[in-house]
């Protein structure tokens, strides 16, 4: 089997790709990704020279280049993780969002049309159902939620979706999606809540939490999503949605004082700043589904999986420093100065 990873350079890809090495030694793993500013070959050292691993630096949205690999690796199997994440910087610019999240979905797609293909998979996420209210915590996303997106990014990604459903039925693509809340742990990029705290709270900086911090998140260990999509591709069923979340909502302002307990820093470091725009307020997946259809169940407790995280912070810290000194000190005072 081989299997093409986009976007394997960045936080829930290069997991993915770990855990299918492992998981499955008998298969190959082929990399795109163009290397934006979220991906880091230093992610992926020590594979580089793994016998069944091989790179492409390429952006999804280049017909040619994509249809080029295509055509010499011919793939059994696409999974598509490459993607513009952060809310916040679709806020302030959508373009690269609409081309990479869209335009490339569509390129892969294309390619798998072009070059046959067993399975292509997009990694969507729940953000394409918008946002429910705290005041009704008997209410979850499933997958019959009406999308009704709220950012430039879920935009893209919900329409995506679409896209791949209507490949699905108008070329009959054998395609899968799933939609998973959010995710943490190792190789997370710091601009993010969770590694964005841990590294601010490493450096003695303020912890800016937008809003009054009562925005509620549904938090995954990295590896119980990777786990997910391994499943799908292997025994989900063709042009199904599958939700992926592990009940486990959390308020922002208690994970970073979490955070600042594990690491035995003050409280007074928390900085309110002003809201994000639009900000989603709630997110709550229902995982009745893929529990039911495929067995899956998350594996790793909060309690566990936060630890392990900050453990790995304070393990790789040469990892996040080189990214933070980089352009991303550009980004963090556009974004947070005078906040
Ligand atoms: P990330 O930003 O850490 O990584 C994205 C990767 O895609 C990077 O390596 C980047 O270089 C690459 N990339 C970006 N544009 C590209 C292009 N045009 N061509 C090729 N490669 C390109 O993102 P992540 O957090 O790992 O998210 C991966 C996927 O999972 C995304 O599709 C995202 O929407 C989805 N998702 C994320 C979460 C989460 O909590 N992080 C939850 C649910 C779904
Ligand atoms: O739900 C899945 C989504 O989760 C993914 O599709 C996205 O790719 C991923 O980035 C994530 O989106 P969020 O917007 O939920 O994640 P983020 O880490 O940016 O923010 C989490 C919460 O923390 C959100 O309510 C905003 C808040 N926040 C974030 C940052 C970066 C702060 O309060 N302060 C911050 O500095």
């Amino acid at each position: 089997m081989k299997i093409i990873v986009t976007g394997g350079a960045g936080f829930i890809g290069s997991n993915f790709i770990f855990h299918m090495l492992n998981a499955h030694p008998e298969y190959d793993i082929i990399c795109i990704d163009a290397l934006t500013y979220a991906g880091n070959l230093s992610t992926l050292k020590s594979i580089m020279n793994h016998p069944y691993f091989k790179f492409y630096r390429a952006d999804i949205a280049d017909r040619e280049a994509i249809y080029r690999i295509f055509e010499s690796e011919k793939p059994d199997v696409v999974v598509n993780f490459a993607a513009e994440s952060h809310v916040d910087r679709s806020i302030e610019n959508p373009e690269i969002f609409l081309r990479t999240n869209i335009m490339g979905t569509a390129v892969l797609m294309d390619a798998c049309r072009k070059f046959g293909i067993q399975r292509y998979h997009q990694v969507s996420t729940d953000e394409v159902y918008g946002d429910l209210p705290l005041d009704r915590p008997d209410l979850f996303f499933t997958e019959e939620t009406p999308i009704h997106t709220s950012s430039p990014y879920s935009s893209s990604k919900a329409s995506a979706d679409l896209l791949v459903l209507a490949y699905h039925r108008t070329y009959g693509l054998p395609v899968t999606i799933s939609r998973c809340s959010n995710n943490y742990g190792p190789y997370h990029f710091p601009e993010k809540l969770i590694p964005l705290m841990i590294a601010n709270a490493l450096n003695d900086k303020p912890l800016p939490v937008y809003g009054e911090g009562l925005n509620v998140r549904d938090w995954l260990y990295v590896e119980d999503h990777c786990r997910a999509i391994d499943l799908i591709i292997h025994n989900g069923k063709v042009g199904e949605v599958y939700n992926v979340g592990g009940h486990n909502e959390m308020r922002n302002i208690d994970i970073v004082k979490l955070i600042c307990k594990e690491l035995d820093k003050p409280e007074s470091l928390i900085t309110y700043v002003t809201d994000r725009k639009g900000h989603d307020m709630r997110y709550a997946i229902d995982p009745t589904k893929i529990h039911n259809e495929l067995g899956w169940l998350p594996e790793t407790k909060f309690a566990d999986g936060i630890k392990k995280t900050i453990q790995w912070y304070l393990d790789n810290r040469e990892w996040w420093e080189e990214i933070i000194s980089g352009e991303y000190q550009n980004y963090y005072e556009k974004m947070y100065t005078n906040r």
